[in-house]
């Protein structure tokens, strides 16, 4: 996908979307590794295979279902993606975010990204979901490096709360109704697809990294781009590699996901409504 004409392709994309779709959603979650059981919450689905909508990247992942879901959570008109791609797939950076970039067509202003992360600081628990504070983009990529299409958003543009703090209190507010704090933390974002080693950890670590994963650095950026507000969620599936005392596996990470799939499901069926209410309040 060459730079100078993926404006084109993501509207062309929404299009495809917008006339498959009677709803018109403004909020729009990426369901990650083995994370997919949130589209079964929502109402009068719409269920459309990545394959069948223009231009977009398929996953190859095991445990990532591959198609978007569109429905309404508590009468909130509502896009889940179940499963997103990777660099590490041999995905461009720029094929990564196009599925973001299709969301901005249609319309969404804000976005839920979820994922599954290794826990690198050590008061972290296995299965612990995690509010991301902050990232540390460590693949060496940028999503929106190239030509810039003004279109999707300025050339320069600010990264100093690439997570909404407001949506980080909505989510505080949605845990403690469910009776628990959410703890913050930096999410630092790879490659991949190896884990890493016991010394790049500590390195990470040392870094101000409290978690590590393969997705949402990409996304998160092209969502800042185009002024989509994220907030980002990350379930803790493993301790990072020498912490914990076992090797690390995709089996693990998506065991510990299904794991906590109904607790993610049930914050976000409280933060969700919360976060539509407030878009839905006039700009101050
Ligand atoms: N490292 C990188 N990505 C991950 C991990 C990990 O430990 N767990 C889940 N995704």
């Amino acid at each position: 996908m060459s730079s100078h004409n993926s404006f084109d392709q993501a509207a062309e994309a929404a299009a495809y979307l917008s006339a498959r779709l009677t709803i018109r959603p403004a909020i729009a979650v990426v369901l990650g590794s083995g994370l997919g059981g949130f589209a079964a919450e929502l109402g009068q689905p719409v269920t459309i295979p990545y394959s069948e909508i223009p231009h977009f990247p398929q996953s190859t992942v095991p445990g990532h279902h591959g198609q978007l879901v569109a429905g309404t959570l508590k009468g909130v008109p509502l896009i889940v993606m179940q499963g997103r791609v990777h660099g590490y797939e041999g995905y461009s950076p720029e094929q990564v975010v196009f599925p973001v970039r299709v969301l901005r067509c249609l319309g969404i202003r804000s976005l839920v990204l979820t994922n599954a992360a290794g826990g690198i600081r050590e008061s972290l628990k296995q299965g612990q979901l995690v509010l991301l504070s902050d990232h540390i983009n460590f693949t060496g990529k940028n999503p929106v490096a190239g030509a810039n299409d003004e279109r999707f958003g300025p050339r320069f543009f600010d990264m100093s709360e690439a997570y909404s703090k407001t949506l980080r209190e909505i989510a505080q507010r949605a845990a403690q109704s469910e009776g628990y704090v959410l703890e913050e933390g930096v999410y630092l974002g790879l490659l991949g697809p190896s884990f890493e080693t016991p010394a790049e950890i500590r390195a990470f670590r040392t870094m101000g990294a409290d978690l590590v994963g393969m997705s949402t650095v990409m996304e998160t950026i092209a969502a800042r781009h185009m002024g989509i507000e994220v907030l980002g969620i990350s379930c803790v599936t493993n301790m990072a590699a020498g912490i914990q005392a076992e090797p690390l596996s995709h089996e693990e990470v998506m065991e510990t996901g299904r794991r906590v799939e109904s607790t993610i499901a049930r914050l976000l069926k409280r933060v969700i409504p919360a976060m539509a209410a407030r878009l839905d309040e006039p700009a101050k």
